[in-house]
């Protein structure tokens, strides 16, 4: 096959990865466990280039426009590797588009190289299977990694790059509610603050070692279907993440008065009786995991405070036929 199309879902992690032990192989300071969901798609199309000239470049357009420079290094960097495997040296064309909306910080990366990945080994002609994928995805993005999955995926942390890949983990039906409250782009990167944090903040050691042990507890608490641990360890693990965030220097700070605000309401929820708990990625939104059941009540409680969207799990990165591209 010289062109492939494939549609990957972000993920959101309830024990969130943070820090990378090897920049090159992208091997995470420890492993992490997140949900796919089911909306916020990336759909992207793979095509070779009829010509072997070495000189030509790959064309990345994103969402009807020409990509960024910095967008298409990256990607030609991942392409390469691709290229490195099936021994080719034939530039892509790659057409990309996310179903996310702009600025709401759910544009993420780990749609965007889970697509990648599957598009691009199929068109390169590599037959990988859903481990080695994985295993392709986290080289583009650690979060990627993750996006191969159905549902929750537990990321093993690893110690090459053969055993850093994500698998399925069963535990119950979790919904989450994303508030949006602030649509601006980050300052600060995910993987410049990441760095930053590894480099300079005082917690780093700390958080490292209570996500191993979090992430532990969190496999069990999956397999029990004991949704009040889950949810329990997803707040203070975020709060974690966020704290050892926030000691870097110089200063970075994700969370905005108006993602306080939301964890504020969701602790009101539960002293009300609706459990749900709070996480935030690198950024101001806050999403709340819910039971399902619970999952309007959430809506309703914190419509005040963004623009909020409920959304469940979602299939993992895979191939579509490419006559459908919606
Ligand atoms: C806060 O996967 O975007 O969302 O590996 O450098 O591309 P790179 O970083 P990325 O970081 C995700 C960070 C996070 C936590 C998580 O998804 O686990």
């Amino acid at each position: 096959m010289t062109r492939a199309t494939a549609r990957a879902h972000p993920n959101i992690a309830l024990v969130k990865y943070w820090g990378k032990r090897d920049e090159e192989l992208m091997l995470p300071a420890a492993g992490s466990l997140s949900l796919t969901l089911d909306a916020f798609a990336t759909t992207t199309t793979v095509a070779l280039e009829g010509t072997d000239d070495e000189a030509a470049a790959d064309s990345f357009t994103l969402n009807g426009a020409a990509a960024t420079p910095a967008q298409a290094t990256r990607v030609t960097r991942f392409l390469d590797l691709v290229r490195e495997r099936a021994g080719s040296t034939a530039r892509a064309v790659v057409t990309s588009h996310n179903e996310a909306p702009t600025g709401a910080g759910l544009a993420s990366s780990a749609s965007g190289f889970a697509a990648l990945a599957v598009a691009s080994a199929a068109a390169y002609g590599l037959d990988l299977d859903r481990t080695e994928l994985s295993r392709l995805a986290r080289r583009g993005s650690g979060s990627a990694t993750r996006s191969l999955v159905d549902g929750l995926a537990l990321w093993h942390a690893g110690h090459d790059d053969a055993s850093s890949f994500a698998e399925p983990i069963e535990g119950p039906a979790i919904s989450m509610t994303i508030v949006t409250v602030d649509a601006a782009e980050k300052a600060v990167s995910s993987r410049e603050a990441m760095r930053r944090t590894a480099a300079t903040s005082p917690y780093y050691a700390g958080w490292v070692e209570s996500t191993t042990r979090s992430l532990q507890e969190m496999s069990s608490a999956c397999r029990a279907g004991d949704f009040t641990r889950i949810g329990e360890i997803t707040e203070s693990n975020a709060l974690r993440m966020h704290a050892a965030i926030e000691a870097c220097e110089p200063p970075v700070r994700y969370l905005r008065a108006g993602s306080i605000a939301v964890f504020d309401a969701v602790e009101q929820l539960r002293a009300d009786g609706v459990e749900s708990y709070a996480t935030a990625d690198a950024g101001p939104n806050v999403v709340v995991i819910s039971r399902p059941e619970d999952a309007p009540a959430v809506a309703e409680h914190l419509d005040h405070l963004g623009q909020v969207r409920v959304v469940g799990a979602g299939p993992g990165a895979r191939l579509i036929p490419a006559e459908d591209p919606a």
